[in-house]
């Protein structure tokens, strides 16, 4: 199963702010509806808060990483660890699994990800949340494809795939 990382990250790095993306970039909402589309997605229970007003993103096995026992919430599975989503999603026959976030999830699944799906928004952005850096020993730029900036689109970013060539 190949496990994916999918994130946007300005320059400095932030994916986050008071639990919310600091940025309105509708064509990159887009493009992670279209790479996750019919696909597990694991994130963790701030996640699931900060997209969709806490409700499953539809037509995507949406796994929920959390440590409250009683947790529930319609179309959504519940995990209490990040290898017991995995495993769940490999028991459904997945064979690609995306992590989506947030910011706890990230350093764990790092050393475990076959691919990253990084959205490079060209901007500074004040934040609390970070993607950690990339190590470019460990991982090679695949693919990458610009959007400019517009009206619909304050920033200008790069839609960029890395690909593991060095385990950790
Ligand atoms: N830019 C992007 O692409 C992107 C993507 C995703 C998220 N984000 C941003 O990231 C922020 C949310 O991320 P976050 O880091 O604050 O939270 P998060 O990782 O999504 O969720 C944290 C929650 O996960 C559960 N959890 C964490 N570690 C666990 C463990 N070891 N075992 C079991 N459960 C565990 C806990 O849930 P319980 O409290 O329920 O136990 C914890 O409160 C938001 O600002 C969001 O907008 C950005």
């Amino acid at each position: 199963m190949l496990i994916a990382i999918i994130v946007a990250a300005t320059t400095n790095r932030v994916i986050g702010k008071q639990g919310k993306m600091p940025w309105r970039l509708p064509d990159d909402l887009r493009y992670f509806k279209e790479t996750t589309l019919g696909r597990h997605i694991i994130m963790g229970r701030k996640t699931l808060d900060s997209f969709g007003n806490g409700k499953a993103l539809p037509k995507r096995s949406n796994i929920v990483i959390t440590r409250q026992k009683n947790w529930a919430v319609r179309d959504t599975i519940a995990a209490p660890s990040l290898s017991a989503a995995l495993q769940i999603a490999r028991e459904n026959g997945e064979n690609t699994v995306f992590i989506i976030g947030g910011r706890e999830r990230y350093p764990q699944a790092l050393p475990l990800c076959n691919r990253i799906y990084l959205t490079e928004i060209h901007a500074t952005i004040e934040g609390d949340t970070f993607f950690p850096p990339i190590d470019l020993q460990k991982w090679q730029e695949i693919s990458r494809k610009p959007h400019p900036a517009d009206e619909r689109h304050a920033y200008a970013f790069d839609f960029v795939i890395y690909e593991r060539i060095l385990s950790e």
